[in-house]
């Protein structure tokens, strides 16, 4: 009897650990049938059902369930599968999948997934005795870290740009002032760039639930991605350039519209500008200091108590007429809107809310209350069509006064206490969902119906700002990161942040400018200001309790230098203008961390680096704290041009440099083409009618488009656009100007190109010998009074050739 008891208990011990696994931890199994249709597989295995699908040649996506495969839906991907020349074949192990750029093994026994390139390099495998699992209603696929491998993306994620080592969850959270290596913060974009042994790829898993990534972090053996709900659901994409993939990434979850000319121009801000007397001042005071900008953009004290579509009507008696008279000077009005709806019968919004009943529900179905900026709130629930078209016609009434621009915040959600219920039932678009599932996507709804009614309510292009969101925000809006710190660290956290989001298919991004919370030192906000300039969103904001933080509150040398890149950053506009345009086409972001062009260069990752970013397909920006004189820097591969004096620079070398509060180090790639026009004091005052276009001597090819239309409408939809491409070919020592396209005529008449680093040498126009001019370029205005004795930080120019020609919009070339 003790025996067997003994023995039972034995027995028992030994099962332990195995039941405790198959209880805890579920794996899908062995395939049971796999049948192919055309490009897709549909797969069950012993606990699981999957479906693995040819999207474009280097796009495969894999979905996974405990159980049948829901309808397909999503609110980021918005492609279809193309038609794909798809080799599919199986035997009793495996699936195979050939494509003209990828290679993917479906194991069967047990079932896990692999990439290879074509000639068989493994790219990304499941590993192995891990694959794909659940615990509980999470579930996770873990990859093989590769030797070397390093990871770059994911959205905005704090931290270091190589993110090996680390781990992060999306969780849309309202994260004020928050610590540079705070996670989560605001949004959530679950896609990353892995790249080793030359290779690089992009994971992108579509699921809004909650979601963990891990590079490396307190484990040697895999990278993982996961969901604490829903269905493993995930896009592999490969392609030979990290760009390509995020084309390809950009592809699937669609590309930002034209934006409006003036929301390239520099934004003032602070929480916040009332009454209007105020706003009337900021903009004059603007003009008058000769600081271009364009937007002046209002906070919440503008509302009726906060509730939003209101006004104060003693703050803002007359909004329309103030922004008829904004007009005039040529500014545009941004507004803030907050998602929640302060309940209280007889305000216009509440009411038509509620009998519209768009608000989110607990799943008694009483509307769910919480509180905020106004008191006690209901939220739209943008997840359903009906409360989408409600907002935008509460939206029509901004349109009537006169507001150009929608600043979406608060809305992760953020509410007091930071603590939403699980159970708040949302439509999801006809699903139903719990605000476990929703969250994460409650913003990029938000933002979406402010893009869409803002469209017919402004009838003109409108500009959408939000501070969270979801995978494929890009669509309708662009993003600001939130409560920053006035710190240096901050800035260049930033920094980091907006090239993140841009490696990850956002391409309209900002940061608070000056730093939101705190007071910031005059050379913090010099140093803000430059690299402002070079951010694609350029707006300074500031909290309530701050001291004034307008670039004339920093004293007269911070304002020269705020003025110096704000002009170039005008002087600038056609190129910037064109880069939007790239991003429209390519989803290529405006700022371009190095990781894109030079993925496999080491150095770049080195933390010394790693702020260092392309702004556009020209300039190399090398940011540094305010008080920094000296500073070691990292030119790639290549011949770069100093900015400032034209002196050239060459590559694949890191260079101790003097830096100064008056200058930004920037440099310019070699066989670049820059558009420029005159200095104006907003988008909506002509410049002269000379686009000057600066060439820059290389060794490299570079086709460059240039692009152009009216700035504010969707005429450019139907071909109104004026858009050439401008080609530098450096074995043929020619720069052709193409043959313009579209309906669009150019504001410019007369092109002159201004040849930099191309000496005195004999140059020919359509193959005609043309003498060029003596002509010098000064891109910064000296800061004289900061600098009697001309030292060093006097701002240089350059000596360069140039040659005026008339804009007709047909080809011609210039050799040298
Ligand atoms: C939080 C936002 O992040 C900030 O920019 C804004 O000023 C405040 N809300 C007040 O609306």
């Amino acid at each position: 009897m003790i025996f067997k008891r003994c023995y039972l208990s034995f027995i028992a011990l030994l099962s332990i650990p195995t039941s405790i696994f198959a209880q805890t931890v579920k794996s899908p199994g062995n395939v049971k049938t796999a049948a192919v249709s055309g490009q897709q597989i549909t797969i069950t295995t012993d606990n699981a059902y999957a479906q693995v699908t040819v999207y474009a040649p280097g796009v495969i996506r894999v979905r996974i369930d405990k159980q049948p495969l829901a309808t397909d839906f999503s609110y980021a991907v918005i492609a279809q599968p193309q038609t794909v020349k798809a080799n599919i074949t199986q035997n009793d192990n495996e699936v195979s999948i050939l494509t003209d750029s990828v290679k993917a093994i479906i194991s069967k026994k047990p079932f896990s997934v692999a990439f290879y390139t074509t000639d068989g390099k493994v790219i990304s495998q499941d590993e192995t005795g891990l694959n794909t699992s659940w615990v509980n209603e999470s579930v996770t696929t873990y990859k093989h870290i590769q030797e070397g491998e390093r990871f770059v993306g994911l959205g905005e994620k704090t931290g270091d740009l190589d993110r090996k080592g680390n781990g992060y969850t999306n969780w849309n959270t309202d994260a004020f002032g928050y610590a540079t290596d705070r996670d989560p913060i605001y949004s959530t974009i679950p896609f990353y760039i892995g790249i080793h042994h030359g290779l690089n790829y992009g994971i992108f898993m579509d699921n809004t639930y909650q979601s963990d990534f891990n590079f490396g972090a307190s484990n040697n053996r895999f990278s993982s991605f996961g969901a604490r709900g829903g269905e493993m659901n995930y896009y592999f994409i490969y392609n030979k350039h990290l760009g390509d993939i995020i084309t390809s990434y950009t592809a699937l979850t669609g590309r930002m519209k034209m934006p409006p000319l003036w929301s390239l121009g520099y934004q003032q801000n602070r929480y916040s500008y009332y009454p209007e007397t105020e706003v009337m001042r900021i903009a004059q005071t603007l003009r008058e200091k000769k600081l271009p900008a364009d937007g002046i953009t209002l906070d919440i004290h503008y509302m009726d108590h906060y509730k939003v579509f209101t006004w104060d009507k003693e703050r803002f008696p007359d909004p329309r007429k103030m922004t008829d008279k904004l007009k005039d000077m040529g500014f545009k009005l941004t507004v803030i809107v907050d998602p929640g709806v302060k309940v209280e019968k007889g305000y216009g919004t509440y009411d038509r809310g509620y009998a519209a009943n768009i608000f989110a529900k607990y799943p008694d179905s009483t509307n769910y209350t919480g509180e905020v900026w106004p008191g006690w709130c209901n939220f739209p629930d943008f997840t359903n069509p009906k409360a989408r078209s409600w907002w935008g016609a509460e939206l029509k009434k901004y349109g009537e006064d006169g507001i150009s621009g929608i600043w979406n915040d608060m809305n992760e959600i953020a509410t007091w206490g930071q603590k939403m219920p699980d159970n708040i039932i949302f439509d999801y678009d006809g699903r139903k969902a719990s605000h476990l599932q929703t969250r994460n996507v409650y913003a990029l709804e938000m933002a979406r119906s402010s893009f869409e009614g803002g469209k017919v309510a402004f009838g003109k292009r409108p500009f959408v700002l939000t501070r969270a969101g979801y995978a494929g925000l890009q669509r309708y809006s662009a993003i600001w990161t939130g409560d920053n710190r006035a710190e240096d660290s901050h800035m260049l956290l930033g920094v980091r942040l907006l090239n993140s989001l841009g490696l990850s298919g956002v391409a309209f991004t900002g940061m608070d400018i000056g730093g939101f919370t705190g007071n910031g030192t005059p050379s913090l906000f010099a140093r803000w200001m430059q690299i402002g300039a070079f951010n694609p969103y350029f707006r300074s904001h500031t909290a309530v309790n701050t001291k004034s933080a307008e670039p004339w509150t920093f004293g007269e040398e911070v304002l020269e230098i705020s003025r110096n890149y704000i002009n170039l950053r005008y002087m600038l506009m056609p190129y910037l203008y064109s880069a939007f345009y790239d991003a429209t086409q390519t989803g290529r972001p405006l700022m371009r961390s190095l990781a894109i062009d030079y993925t496999f260069d080491q150095n770049i990752y080195n933390t010394q680096f790693q702020n260092q970013y392309m702004f556009g397909s020209a300039f190399l920006v090398m940011p540094f704290e305010g008080t920094a004189t000296m500073g070691k820097v990292y030119f790639p591969a290549g011949r770069w041009y100093n900015l400032y004096n034209g002196v050239a620079q060459s590559g694949a070398q890191d260079r101790l440099i003097e830096v100064s509060m008056n200058k930004l180090p920037v440099f310019v790639k070699e066989s670049s083409i820059i558009p420029m026009q005159s200095l104006v004091q907003s988008t909506s005052q002509m410049p002269t009618d000379t686009l000057v276009v600066h060439v820059y001597q290389g060794d490299k090819n570079n086709n460059y488009t240039y692009y152009e239309d009216d700035g504010e409408s969707y005429n450019y939809e139907n071909g109104a656009y004026f858009k050439r491409l401008i080609s530098y070919d450096a074995a043929k020592h020619a720069i052709t100007f193409n043959k313009a396209e579209g309906s669009y005529r150019s504001k410019f008449k007369n092109i002159k190109v201004v040849m930099h680093g191309f000496g005195n040498g004999s140059f020919k126009l359509d193959n005609k010998a043309v003498n060029l001019n003596d002509d010098f370029v000064s891109f910064l205005t000296p800061l004289s009074k900061f600098d009697p004795q001309g030292s060093a930080n006097a701002i240089e120019g350059e000596k360069v050739k140039s040659i005026v020609i008339k804009n007709s919009g047909e080809a011609f070339s210039i050799n040298y």
